[in-house]
């Protein structure tokens, strides 16, 4: 057990399986109490399981970020567990691709609602745990303590990707939100940084025909690539594999430790040199 965030409460969001359960894991293992929420109950739970047999302190909350009531009841959990709030990674989310010709509006709209309208909503509800605690802190004549947020991008968002428009809409979109919030809330100590992932081996990118699937509102979505696709993808990254989500949780906890006290606005790429 290290210490990087001692002291520091982290909600980590779609955090029962994949990028989300490395970094629960790793913050834990790094002195952070963390609230592991995700979609599905049962993988956070044993995410949670995981955390206290090695030490540390989680709890979970699940529920789906794209239900407006959703961000209000998860922070104030948090805070009511661990008495205060000072990281949020906005984690959760999926795939649901298509070409444009094809792309129905459900489609796109449940995209946008999960990897952008969810995020907004998330930063919004932390109003009164981050902004206006840090600003009591302020009033008092102190420096406010470090809090930061991380929303989670991707190489579909900065360079485009065949098949995901509505994801890449979104996953652009967050890079712009992360820059407003780190100029909104710079004044407050609040850095707001986003990681953009190349190729993350979790169901998202495993080969269609392992035949993943989520359910949303009802609709059976099936995740991952074609192998094909896989195998093209790989070539491109100069780094010659894909990563472990171990690799992509080291990118959240540089952004959220005290070695980054000074970086906000950024989007770090934690892509093997994909898309360089
Ligand atoms: N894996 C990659 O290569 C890659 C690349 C770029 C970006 N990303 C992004 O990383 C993040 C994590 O993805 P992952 O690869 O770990 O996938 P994953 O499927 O392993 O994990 C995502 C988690 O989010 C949860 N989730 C999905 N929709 C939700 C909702 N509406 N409410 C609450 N929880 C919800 C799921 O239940 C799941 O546990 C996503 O934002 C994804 O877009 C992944």
């Amino acid at each position: 057990m290290a210490d990087l965030l001692k002291n520091q409460v982290a909600v980590v969001t779609g955090a029962g399986r994949g990028i989300g359960a490395a970094t629960a894991r790793l913050m834990a293992a790094e002195g952070a109490r963390v609230v592991v929420s995700d979609l599905d109950a049962a993988p956070a739970e044993a995410v949670v399981a995981e955390i206290e047999a090695s030490g540390g302190e989680a709890i979970t909350v699940a529920g789906d970020v794209t239900d407006p009531a959703f961000p209000d009841r998860l922070m104030k959990a948090a805070v009511d567990a661990f008495g205060k709030l000072t990281v949020l990674v906005n984690n959760a989310g999926y795939t649901w691709d298509g070409v444009i010709h094809k792309m129905t509006d459900a489609q796109w709209e449940a995209i946008v609602d999960v990897h952008l309208s969810a995020p907004f909503r998330m930063i919004r509800a932390t109003v009164p745990y981050m902004r206006e605690v840090a600003k009591a802190e302020m009033a008092a004549g102190n420096k406010p303590e470090q809090r930061s947020i991380i929303n989670i991008s991707s190489t579909s968002g900065l360079h485009g990707n065949a098949g995901q428009i509505n994801y890449a809409a979104a996953k652009m979109g967050i890079v712009g939100m992360t820059k407003t919030v780190a100029r909104e809330w710079g004044a407050f100590n609040i850095r707001c940084n986003a990681v953009a992932f190349g190729a993350i081996e979790t169901r998202l990118i495993k080969a269609k025909e392992e035949g993943e699937s989520i359910s949303v509102h009802g609709e059976t979505v099936t995740l991952g690539i074609p192998q094909q696709a896989r195998d093209v993808l790989t070539m491109m990254i100069p780094l010659g594999r894909t990563a472990v989500p171990e690799e992509a949780a080291g990118g959240i906890l540089l952004l959220a430790s005290p070695y980054a006290s000074y970086i906000t606005g950024h989007t770090l790429e934690v892509t093997g040199g994909y898309g360089i």
